[in-house]
């Protein structure tokens, strides 16, 4: 049977940014996506699946189209880092269900939100994921390159153990606000280091988070398992075991 991370994985190749939906999920598809918020929330980080029409209407919210379901990301005190690692699995999970999301740091009303999932005192609603049955075709957007995004040359990249290539191929896929690619991948050590190398509208942290996330998949699917070191800017990937 596939892992999660392999499904997971998976996902990171299908996944883009959908504004546009053709419907909210199926009732089947809610309960799917109840459920994963559920198991993923952890370390200072809930994920909230709600439906409001008023998130995505007005003049912030209405670029998001055809949908009312979305999943909001509660902080209470959590690393950046972590909202962003958390909330790519949920959408990762969501895009296996089949399902169009968005990451969203504006596009969305605000007051409409904390009426929908008000904060206790020590919360922050850190951004919104929108969720549907999405009305786009895929489109993979434009990517800084391997060697801009490592600072190799191709012949030092190709080089590099297998599982690393992999890691760094699946986290260039990443998400990030206004696809600023706020980060750096370096690969010539002993592990995988992503380094958070622009503020970018304070998403910059948060944005690495997601790409830690591709980092840990796309080595996992060339059978390397690892575990975190994190510091303020540099998050290192150590490889622990090899499996498969
Ligand atoms: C933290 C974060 C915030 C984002 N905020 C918005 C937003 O407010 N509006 C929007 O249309 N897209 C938003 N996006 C989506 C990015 O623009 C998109 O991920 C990027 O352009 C790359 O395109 P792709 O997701 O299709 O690969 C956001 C993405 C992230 C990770």
């Amino acid at each position: 049977m596939e892992t999660a991370m392999e499904r997971w994985y998976r996902a990171t190749r299908a996944r883009f940014s959908v504004r546009s939906y053709a419907s909210d999920p199926a009732k089947e598809q809610l309960l799917a996506l109840k459920k994963a918020a559920s198991s993923l929330s952890a370390r200072g980080v809930e994920i909230v699946v709600a439906q409001e029409e008023a998130v995505f209407t007005g003049m912030l919210g209405a670029k998001i189209r055809g949908t009312d379901t979305f999943a909001a990301l509660v902080s209470r005190g959590a690393r950046p880092e972590t909202a962003g690692y958390i909330g790519e699995a949920f959408v990762l999970e969501a895009t296996a269900l089949g399902l169009g999301t968005c990451w969203l740091g504006a596009n969305f009303s605000k007051g409409a939100l904390k009426k929908a999932v008000p904060p206790a005192h020590d919360e922050k609603l850190v951004c919104v994921i929108s969720i549907g049955v999405s009305a786009e075709e895929y489109a993979a957007r434009k990517r800084r390159t391997i060697e801009e995004l490592t600072e190799l040359t191709r012949a030092q990249y190709d080089a590099l153990p297998e599982w690393k290539r992999c890691a760094v191929e699946c986290a260039r896929l990443a998400p990030s606000a206004v696809n600023a690619q706020p980060w750096s991948f370096d690969a010539a050590g002993e592990g995988v280091v992503v380094e958070n190398v622009a503020w970018n509208f304070g998403w910059g942290r948060l944005d690495c988070g997601i790409a830690m996330l591709h980092v840990e998949l796309g080595a996992a699917h060339c059978g390397v398992f690892g575990e975190w070191r994190e510091d303020k800017t540099l998050n290192a990937f150590l490889p622990q075991s090899a499996g498969r």
